[in-house]
């Protein structure tokens, strides 16, 4: 599939890495600063374009991965150079269909939330197609770009964009914090840093691994690991008084709640 990612910051670059040097496809890539095309390519084969045109013109399906305030412009400009069937996809955070669509009212748009897991094939994203999207054809392009870096799923209703955003696309960072704290624990704890980033990093891959091929909710498998007058129940108990769930909470709505404002604003 001829797919173009314009924008190679944490987001794109993110995609790029996924998708280059795959044989389905026919990745074009353009950032302003050439240099940031080169770190996400690594040395992988694709179009590197040199301007907005040469990027978009072949296109068929065209992901944009710039900052919020930078879509709307960005798109307009990209309306007016592409195949007018390609899919435009915008992966900005509070950017409405509505928005888009006074920019560019003639293309087949669409807003997805991936994460930065693309990088390694394990982006959850969400997609909803706009209005003027072919189902038919459209579906299967957005279905197989995120698939190529993840898994992918279509939301019938933009509002829960923001949930997603909370959960999954600013989320690993909220995970990451808090590897990040384990990690500092466990060198307080007279273990090496390489050692207690291996360790760490067990937990989360081990906790990832058994959401993911038990279906099993949390709660079920935190009480498998809960020996009664155990360590773990212990260390749940620390993390209760010091309102560990309440803070990740907090997080999610936070981010949530500034996507909302941002689509407001
Ligand atoms: N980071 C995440 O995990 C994540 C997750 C989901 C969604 N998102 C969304 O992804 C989007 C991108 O975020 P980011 O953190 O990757 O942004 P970023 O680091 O600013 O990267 C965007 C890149 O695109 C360049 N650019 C901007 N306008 C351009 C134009 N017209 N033509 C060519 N290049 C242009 C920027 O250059 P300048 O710096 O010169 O502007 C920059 O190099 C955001 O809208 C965000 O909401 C991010």
């Amino acid at each position: 599939m001829r797919t173009c990612i314009i924008g190679c910051g944490g987001m794109g670059g993110a995609l790029v890495r996924g998708l280059a040097g795959r044989a389905d496809f026919a990745l074009s890539v353009y950032d302003r600063h050439a240099d940031k095309v080169a770190v996400a390519l690594g040395g992988a084969s694709a179009k590197v374009a040199h301007n907005l045109k040469e990027a978009v013109q072949d296109s068929e399906v065209i992901v944009l991965c710039v900052k919020p305030h930078a879509t709307v412009p960005l798109l307009r400009e990209v309306a007016r150079l592409c195949d007018p069937a390609a899919l435009l996809v915008s992966v900005a955070a509070g950017v409405t269909l509505a928005a888009m669509a006074e920019a560019a009212p003639t293309a087949r748009l669409s807003r997805a939330m991936p994460n930065t897991g693309a990088q390694v094939q394990k982006s959850t994203t969400a997609v909803v197609l706009g209005p003027r999207c072919d189902e038919a054809q459209d579906r299967p392009r957005a279905k197989m770009l995120f698939e190529a870096v993840g898994s992918c799923g279509f939301l019938t209703s933009e509002e829960s964009l923001h949930a997603v955003i909370g959960l999954a696309g600013s989320g690993p960072a909220f995970v990451l914090a808090l590897a990040d704290a384990m990690l500092s624990a466990g060198v307080n704890l007279g273990l090496k840093r390489e050692e207690a980033r291996l360790y760490a990093a067990g937990a989360f891959t081990a906790a990832a691994a058994l959401l993911e091929q038990t279906g099993k909710d949390p709660s079920a498998l935190v009480a498998e690991i809960t020996s009664p007058g155990g360590t773990t129940i212990e260390g749940l108990r620390a993390l209760t008084e010091k309102n560990g769930a309440d803070a990740i909470w907090s997080a999610v709505s936070a981010a949530a709640e500034k996507s909302r404002a941002m689509s407001k604003s």
